[in-house]
């Protein structure tokens, strides 16, 4: 791998919880960091904290709502116009399962919410920055994941009938891991790897605290573990992968299924149909 303090990183929801800290943590070890947030404000009020902490932090904040699939395009069209390279992408950016878990939400192109920012907006991210990150080889993408995971019933994928926000949301995380195995199936691995990962259960972080959840690990377990997959020199050429913290793990088994893969993989496409 290139050293850290070479290396641009493009991090997604870094407003707060896991995703500001390892844009602080990045920048802190030298990097140039791409930071996303969906809230002008918010975002900007990010950095100032992060250059307030880490004087001479290289930050480039952009703005884009996950949940529109035009402004994922918008933001991949920045990141390529102004980034003359790419070293990882980070898509952290999440939706919980909601102060009210029985409220179906959608995206602005009609797609159940979850699913759109967790999955669908990440994989069009991967799909736009992939050559860009094939240029500047060697490069990686870490899926931020969770434990948490459903497979999607086909017959109701958006979970238009009798709707559950835990549901919605294990199945966007399910559907996260599954792109990372069949992409990492694609890709060269001395070119670009991807793994997912859990970062750490029920962190204090803004979509826990939003469900009502005590936390029961802090956010700078979960910021070691997604640091890990992006900085360790021991994961060069590893790609595929699913961690739990630090251990590799198993996914849910549908996560094994080639069969089961090219079910979520053709949703997905028609999906992104969507944003073409
Ligand atoms: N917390 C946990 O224990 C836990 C466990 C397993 C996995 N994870 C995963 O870890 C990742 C980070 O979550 P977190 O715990 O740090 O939660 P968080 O504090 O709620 O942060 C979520 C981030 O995603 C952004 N986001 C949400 N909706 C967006 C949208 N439509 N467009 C753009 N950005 C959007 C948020 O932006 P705003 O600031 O604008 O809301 C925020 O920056 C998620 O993928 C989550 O599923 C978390």
């Amino acid at each position: 791998m290139r050293p850290i303090d070479e290396q641009v990183v493009l991090v997604t929801g870094t407003t707060g919880g896991l995703g500001r800290a390892l844009a602080e943590r990045l920048a802190a070890l030298g990097a140039t960091v791409v930071m996303h947030g969906r809230h002008g404000g918010r975002l900007e009020r990010a950095c100032e904290q992060i250059r307030a902490a880490v004087p001479g932090a290289v930050l480039h904040p952009a703005v884009a709502d996950l949940s529109c699939l035009a402004e994922v395009n918008g933001l991949a069209d920045r990141v390529l116009a102004e980034r003359p390279a790419l070293h990882a992408l980070v898509n952290n950016a999440g939706v919980g399962f909601g102060s009210d878990s029985s409220r179906r939400e959608t995206s602005t192109d009609g797609i159940e919410l979850r699913l759109a920012v967790n999955h669908v907006a990440g994989a069009l991210l991967i799909r736009r920055l992939l050559p860009l990150l094939q240029a500047s080889a060697p490069s990686r993408i870490v899926q931020v994941a969770s434990l948490g995971q459903a497979p999607i019933d086909l017959a109701d994928p958006q979970l238009e009938r009798g709707y559950d926000g835990w549901q919605a949301y294990a199945q966007s995380k399910l559907a996260q891991v599954m792109l990372t195995r069949d992409l990492a199936g694609e890709l060269d691995p001395e070119t670009v790897t991807i793994n997912a990962l859990h970062p750490a259960t029920f962190m204090d972080t803004g979509m826990v605290c939003e469900g009502g959840i005590a936390p029961q690990s802090s956010v700078g377990e979960g910021l070691e573990a997604t640091l890990r997959l992006l900085a360790d020199p021991g994961l060069d050429g590893v790609s595929g992968r699913f961690f739990d913290g630090t251990r590799e793990a198993r996914p849910h088994h549908t996560a094994d299924d080639p069969a089961a893969r090219a079910r979520v993989r053709e949703l997905t496409d028609d999906l992104l149909r969507r944003a073409a």
